[in-house]
């Protein structure tokens, strides 16, 4: 039998759906990826040159705040420290930090906005004198036994609370707490490596609300799952098919940290799909910013999140406080639902513009008006025709048919909402 743990508020995470990952650290200035320290098994004394030429003199956290508030975004995770172990505030148990605290300026512009605020911590730690070489250590390749004969797991887990203590207790509320990663296989590390039950109770004791992800390796102790880089096609779901609380984590393009060569940044149509299939699939979508070294969201990045800000500006209503439809109503074809139980308002989104007509099963009779969200002009809903007819289709019963006009509204994903009798 799983352990029952005790859980954090979802209330809010659940009406909200839509928050900014945001990774930002000193791999921003080899500007490939978080993971260029173990991938390029760059050796420390190289990788800590990093922090010496870290000069974000753009550093404008007001600025992303209102990045993330025009897109939609109601709640952001930032990370504190990633898994090169390098800290983004001022802590008192390490010196490999920041001149300045980055944690703390950051949640006080997104709270400034209206924006809740959670923190990455990386389970990783790949510069703390106690961690044990593994197989993702940038120095797994050299004499592990050597290395790791005087390290102690024990006094890193020490630290790990320290930080998390004091990240909780020195910033105000924090809303989150995303924890990664656990890689229990051989050579890997696993819950007990973290005294991730240690851990875990510190921070429900300190603040009993407080959503943490899945990541520490105590199964169901996680307050919502974590795919990631993927849209699950039914949402996730437990053995028995019940669907669980989760949040998809995304990129723009493929790496977390900044990257600056990569070229396979997914366009507006694309992300606003992405966000949808989150929300109709039952999840929230946590959609990252790397902001680059000299601590600006870059161009590329700026336009998507204004491309998704200007939909959400005039379509925000079929994603808040939305949810997968009603299992009765099927999906219609190159189309997603979302649905909001409480005003039973299902929303139709058009991935792909249909012509004329737009068929919806088992809608026949059901609803009571139907409209574009972008400018609540009405879509008219039309019943089957003659049978011998051309130009109307005959339709099997209960298929609903609406009308809609030859040229698709002004917005990147039309949405239609249909209001439930
Ligand atoms: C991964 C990576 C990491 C990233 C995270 C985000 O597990 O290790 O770099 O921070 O996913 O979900």
């Amino acid at each position: 039998m799983e352990k029952v743990y005790p859980h954090g508020d979802r209330s809010w995470w659940l009406h909200d759906r839509f928050g900014m990952f945001i990774h930002w650290g000193v791999y921003s200035v080899p500007a490939r990826g978080e993971w260029v320290h173990t991938r390029g098994e760059i050796m420390p004394e190289d990788y800590q040159r990093y922090a010496e030429f870290f000069t974000p003199d753009k550093f404008d956290p007001a600025a992303w705040a209102k990045a993330a508030k025009y897109a939609g975004m109601k709640y952001v995770v930032f990370t504190a420290k990633h898994h090169d172990g390098y800290c983004m505030w001022n802590s008192a148990y390490t010196d490999y930090k920041a001149d300045r605290d980055y944690v703390k300026e950051i949640v006080e512009a997104f709270r400034a906005e209206g924006i809740r605020t959670g923190l990455y911590y990386s389970l990783l730690d790949w510069h703390h004198k106690d961690f044990l070489v593994d197989r993702y250590h940038p120095l797994r390749r050299l004499d592990r036994e050597e290395l790791n004969k005087n390290r102690d797991m024990k006094r890193y887990c020490q630290y790990m609370r320290d930080q998390v203590r004091e990240l909780l207790t020195n910033y105000g509320k924090i809303d989150i707490m995303w924890f990664d990663f656990t890689y229990p296989f051989p050579d890997g590390k696993c819950a007990e490596d973290w005294e991730a039950e240690k851990l875990l109770a510190m921070i429900r004791e300190l603040a009993p609300d407080i959503l943490i992800d899945d990541r520490m390796g105590l199964p169901g102790s996680g307050d919502f799952v974590s795919p990631e880089q993927y849209v699950p096609h039914n949402g996730m779901r437990d053995k028995d098919g019940n669907m669980l609380y989760w949040e998809g984590c995304q990129t723009f393009s493929g790496a977390w940290g900044y990257n600056r060569d990569e070229s396979t940044w997914k366009t507006p149509h694309q992300l606003i799909n992405m966000l949808v299939s989150h929300v109709g699939k039952g999840g929230n979508l946590l959609l990252n910013v790397g902001p680059d070294a000299r601590g600006r969201f870059d161009k590329r990045a700026m336009n998507a999140l204004n491309a998704i800000g200007e939909w959400m500006e005039l379509n925000s209503d079929s994603i808040y406080g939305c949810t997968l439809p009603p299992a009765e109503f099927p999906v219609p074809e190159d189309c997603r639902y979302t649905y909001n139980p409480a005003t039973k308002k299902l929303y139709l989104h058009l991935l792909a513009y249909p012509v004329k007509f737009v068929f919806l099963p088992n809608l026949k009779g059901k609803v009571k008006f139907a409209r574009f969200l972008n400018d609540h002009s009405e879509v008219p809903m039309r019943a089957a025709n003659a049978e011998h007819s051309n130009i109307t289709p005959k339709l099997e019963q209960n298929i609903l048919m609406l009308q809609i006009p030859a040229i698709a509204p002004d917005t990147l994903v039309p949405v239609i909402e249909l209001t439930l009798k």
